[in-house]
């Protein structure tokens, strides 16, 4: 494989991948989701990697369905149960498995930066499943997927991203990605929770409610520095989508979150499963999205 193929196989981010090859992977995901067979053999004798540095539960198993639904051999590394624990680096762990003949890698991981050193080093393509606050891309590419099935289109849709922004690799996959297909994206945000290097408008919450695509995020409190969120219930009050505040949303509009939901903290319970809500297809979408850059990456 040439080094120009691996750089168009892997898929480390949205922000430098063009339009027309985000377009792409969503209309390669809706020949996949139309499919009836659930079990191909298109890559039969390959084999699919998932180097989870950090922890997952949807991006993680949505992987191994995708990979698995093509047919692919699907390897499972878990840092908790690995030679990590005894001080082992990634580069190493990627590095071995690499060795061992992998088709494809999937990594997520916590250090910013990382990954790039890493696609310059292993000759496998790469697949970013989140890489600390700075792109989350087959999360975003299924957010656009689930917006473009409801909306038909992506172009001119106003999309309000509320919450952690700061510590939030979705809401930068999605500002790159949205932008690139027509959408206007604003923020809304915590003064402390704001991402200030990104190029983009915040709005009041008020505000953020008119939108097309209300889309909440989880307040990363893993990520925090202690003090950042003073209590749930006043986070809630003034940046939760409540009951109350979902009945100002249009009623074409949809909510979207990337989950795992703090219910009653970002969003209200009654509003995860709510009919405006695209919380649980989001996740459903993100089978045939990954079946499609996993398709991608081993052509
Ligand atoms: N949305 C998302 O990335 O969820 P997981 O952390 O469970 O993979």
């Amino acid at each position: 494989m040439t080094l120009t193929q691996l750089r168009q196989r892997s898929l480390l981010g949205l922000k430098d991948i063009s339009k027309e090859e985000i377009e792409s992977i969503l209309d390669r995901a809706a020949y996949f989701e139309a499919q009836t067979t659930k079990v191909q053999q298109a890559q039969q004798g390959k084999f699919a990697a998932n180097m989870f540095f950090e922890n997952s539960t949807r991006t993680r198993f949505s992987f191994e369905v995708a990979e698995k639904r093509l047919g692919a051999e699907v390897i499972n590394f878990s840092a908790a149960a690995s030679s990590v624990q005894k001080g082992e680096s990634i580069y190493d762990t990627v590095r071995t498995l690499e060795s061992m003949g992998i088709d494809v890698g999937i990594i997520r991981l916590k250090p910013i930066g990382l990954l790039a050193e890493l696609a310059e080093k292993i000759k496998v393509p790469l697949i970013n499943a989140g890489d600390g606050n700075n792109e989350h891309p087959t999360q975003a590419l299924l957010d656009l997927y689930t917006m473009r099935k409801h909306f038909g289109s992506i172009q001119g849709l106003n999309v309000a991203i509320i919450g952690d922004v700061l510590h939030s690799r979705v809401a930068r996959s999605n500002l790159w990605a949205l932008t690139k297909l027509g959408a206007k994206v604003s923020f809304c945000a915590p003064d402390n929770m704001q991402a200030t290097e990104l190029d983009v408008n915040y709005i009041s919450m008020e505000e953020a409610l008119k939108a097309d695509v209300v889309m909440m995020l989880r307040v990363q409190l893993e990520r925090h520095e202690s003090g950042m969120l003073s209590s749930a219930e006043a986070y809630r009050e003034q940046y939760g989508l409540t009951v109350d505040r979902a009945k100002k949303m249009g009623s074409h509009a949809i909510i979207m979150h990337p989950a795992p939901v703090n219910r009653n903290v970002e969003i209200d319970d009654e509003l995860v499963e709510h009919p405006q809500s695209r919380i649980f297809p989001q996740m459903e979408n993100g089978v045939p999205i990954r079946m499609a850059v996993i398709e991608r990456a081993l052509a």
